[in-house]
């Protein structure tokens, strides 16, 4: 099912998982703050890119830069000439437009006639040191990539890395941004995940649909449905004036289908521009060839806010529980915030000892959550709710044979398990083993009437 975006919102705010930014004071705009869960879910998704762009590749390495950088690499770039949007009010409602969401010069709200478009520069502008002067102007960086480029030359030096090798960076990123909404997908401040992969020119195509490729599966590994991503290849007369070819992974938001990543060639474009300005030769000495030339780039850039957008809502689901509705989060177990619960049967002094004895265990090799409110039933729908993939249930019979219960989200069937085979057990389950599969000493279980 595709839930409406205002169900998500709320869901979010009410379990932890995002708010909005200054909520006490009315809220700033396309701001958005990740709450206890929310920060989880974020960091899951920035570690799985990490391990999957970095860590398991041999031609990937890793920069974190600063957010402030020269002016100059924003002259470059060409941010500052043209980073720019459209902008229309429109002369009855007021309200403001993005050229590209205006179609026929008429307000899409009202239809009301619309001014001249004005060019608006995203960037955020601030000053650098105390004195606020037109020479004292420094940027917000509106995307990481420029930090790369301008140092490629240092990576290339210090790593003697050889092409075709990429450099891969996340962080944030400001755009002011005209029109907002759509929750987390369209805000002014937010996090990207970059790869600028350099590669010898002539091969560049072949490694842009390598790119491609190797991006969508990304997203499907993280349990995204295939059925909801698409790719849209971009138009030659539709790309920037830098890019040889574009492909955007779509996903289908409850806004419809909309820009989860881009993938372009952008040549040898940025390099070229940060040579010229800077006055320092970018090129690259190829061993294997004897020649010097400058490289292509291949990047592939995603936005973390818009990827946790994608993934809750493609993980929301409702059926029927008895006379209620079970609403739940159908999270990939690398990506859940929490990975197991553990839960006493109930509030019972004799129950608590063991229970938290057992969340002792678990969470020193596995992300849990102890809990002893409510009903049984409850904590296991509000477990459902936030998508824990399994809980774990200390009950009486526990205190006689040393056993609990591990019932998974999806299918709400249990088994049991001896405690010295639990965590084992837990990994194994977090990494695809079917809940049948039972440890030595396993049997399955009924459960408890939730
Ligand atoms: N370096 C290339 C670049 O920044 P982009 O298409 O402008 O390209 C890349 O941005 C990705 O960053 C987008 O696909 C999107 O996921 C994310 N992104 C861009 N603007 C965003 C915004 N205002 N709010 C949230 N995510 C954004």
């Amino acid at each position: 099912m595709k839930v409406a975006m205002d169900k998500l919102v709320s869901l979010c705010k009410r379990r932890g998982y995002i708010f909005q930014s200054s909520e006490i004071y009315g809220g700033m705009s396309a701001c958005w703050d990740y709450g206890p869960l929310g920060v989880e879910l974020k960091r899951n998704i920035k570690e799985a890119w990490w391990h999957a762009n970095v860590r398991e590749r041999d031609d990937m390495v890793g920069l974190d830069c600063s957010i402030l950088m020269h002016r100059a690499v924003w002259a470059a770039s060409g941010h500052e000439e043209g980073f720019a949007d459209p902008l229309m009010d429109c002369k009855a409602c007021r309200q403001r437009w993005r050229g590209d969401d205006v179609t026929d010069n008429r307000c899409p709200a009202c239809g009301g006639e619309l001014t001249e478009p004005r060019m608006f520069n995203l960037m955020f502008k601030t000053f650098a040191g105390p004195v606020e002067e037109e020479a004292a102007t420094a940027y917000l960086r509106p995307e990481t990539a420029q930090g790369i480029f301008v140092n490629f030359a240092n990576v290339v030096d210090t790593t003697r890395k050889r092409l075709p090798f990429g450099i891969a960076q996340m962080g944030k990123a400001f755009r002011n941004e005209i029109t907002t909404g759509n929750f987390i997908f369209r805000c002014r401040e937010f996090e990207q995940m970059e790869i600028e992969y350099f590669v010898k020119p002539g091969s560049d195509e072949q490694w842009f649909k390598y790119w491609v490729e190797q991006r969508f599966n990304w997203y499907t590994s993280l349990g995204i449905k295939k059925d909801n991503l698409r790719l849209r290849e971009h138009e030659k007369k539709d790309l920037a004036h830098y890019a040889r070819s574009c492909t955007d992974i779509e996903y289908l938001f409850p806004m419809g289908w909309s820009e989860l990543e881009g993938i372009a060639n952008r040549t040898d474009f940025d390099l070229i521009q940060h040579s010229k300005h800077s006055g320092k030769d970018l090129s690259y000495f190829d061993p294997d060839t004897n020649e010097r030339y400058v490289p292509y780039v291949i990047e592939p850039s995603a936005g973390i806010d818009r990827t946790a957008l994608a993934i809750l809502v493609d993980a929301y689901d409702e059926e029927p529980d008895k006379d209620e509705i079970r609403v739940l989060l159908r999270l990939h177990p690398d990506i859940a915030p929490v990975k197991v619960a553990i839960l006493p049967l109930s509030k019972n002094q004799k129950l608590i000892p063991m229970a938290k004895e057992v969340h002792n265990a678990v969470r020193k090799r596995i992300t849990s959550m102890y809990d002893d409110t409510q009903s049984i039933g409850r904590r296991y729908r509000r477990q459902d709710e936030i998508g824990t993939p399994y809980s774990v249930t200390v009950d009486f019979e526990s205190l006689e044979d040393n056993a609990v219960t591990i019932r998974e989200r999806d299918s709400m069937k249990q088994i049991r398990v001896p405690v010295a085979e639990l965590v084992g057990t837990l990994e194994r389950k977090l990494s695809g083993e079917p809940l049948e599969v039972l440890p030595p000493g396993g049997k399955y279980w009924l459960g408890f009437e939730e």
